[in-house]
């Protein structure tokens, strides 16, 4: 596909659409959980890259003012018709149809990675989910450079890829310095047969690198072999199972982040053990 250039400003280029309601539950979970959206002076998050529809940054809204109820969500897009779309749905919601709120805190707007914003309000979090993975891995570190400029000095850009409906997602968290920290890998446990079926929805700045010689290989095989090893562990549960995979991967020395969300079937590990070579 040839994706067309946007008139205006907006940097970036109009990309497939494809959206789903629930599909980005894991990322948002993780996204409220986390300390910077809980301790900023301005809950303000930015979903880039909506898709056809605006149901996620609903989601993300109806999600996150659990932890934060003030906090305010803008869906940016390239697409004009997408925003189009998007403000029809938000008249629907505001008039009590659907299952979101009408007082729901969002609003939408076009915008690329330049990540505008009324009065130049700065982000404590930007998602930018399934929007790279369009692009090429060449484009990344600019993509990453933009969207940081724009966060609050703690904020953070969560830029990751799910599958179509959200049990197998991947994200890399990176800093306002566009420094990337770590890398998430987030499976629905309940039937998971292999997590190596993470490898195909790897963020772009690590998809082409699961290869021989890559540290991302080497975490995913790991992974991989602790999950096989620990089949004894499966007669509790998949959670139990992943959960003796991933202290076998800490007890041979490497650091995976985040115990406490383990059972959620989550692994994080400092970018430095996946960084591309
Ligand atoms: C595959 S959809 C993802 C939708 C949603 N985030 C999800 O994960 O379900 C990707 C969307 O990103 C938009 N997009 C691509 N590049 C963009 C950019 N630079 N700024 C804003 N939106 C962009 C495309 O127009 C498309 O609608």
């Amino acid at each position: 596909m040839s994706p067309e250039k946007p008139p205006g400003r907006a940097v970036g280029r109009i990309t497939r659409g494809t959206t789903g309601t629930n599909r980005l539950r894991r990322v948002d979970r993780w996204i409220a959980r986390h300390p910077v959206l809980r301790r900023t002076a301005d809950p303000f998050v930015v979903d880039l890259g909506y898709g056809a529809s605006g149901v996620t940054a609903l989601e993300l809204e109806a999600r996150l003012r659990r932890a934060r109820p003030d906090v305010e969500v803008l869906g940016l897009e390239i697409a004009p018709e997408r925003v189009a779309r998007a403000r029809e749905q938000l008249q629907a919601v505001r008039a009590g149809q659907g299952p979101f709120a009408p007082d729901a805190r969002v609003s939408f707007a076009r915008g690329g990675f330049e990540v505008p914003a009324p009065g130049g309000r700065r982000p404590a979090v930007i998602r930018a989910f399934n929007v790279l993975r369009q692009y090429d891995e060449a484009d990344v570190p600019d993509a990453w450079a933009r969207m940081c400029a724009r966060l609050q000095p703690d904020g953070i850009l969560v830029e990751g890829t799910c599958d179509e409906i959200g049990r197998v997602s991947t994200w890399i968290e990176v800093g306002a310095d566009a420094v990337p920290r770590t890398l998430t890998v987030s499976l629905r446990l309940t039937g998971l047969e292999s997590p190596a079926i993470a490898a195909e929805r790897l963020p772009k700045a690590l998809i082409h690198r699961n290869v021989d010689g890559e540290r991302v290989h080497d975490v995913l095989t790991a992974l991989e072999t602790e999950w096989t090893r620990a089949v004894a562990a499966s007669a509790f549960g998949p959670q139990q199972r992943w959960q003796a995979a991933l202290q076998a991967m800490t007890d041979a020395g490497l650091s995976v982040r985040g115990r406490s969300r383990w059972r959620l079937g989550e692994l994080t590990v400092p970018w430095a053990s996946v960084a591309p070579g």
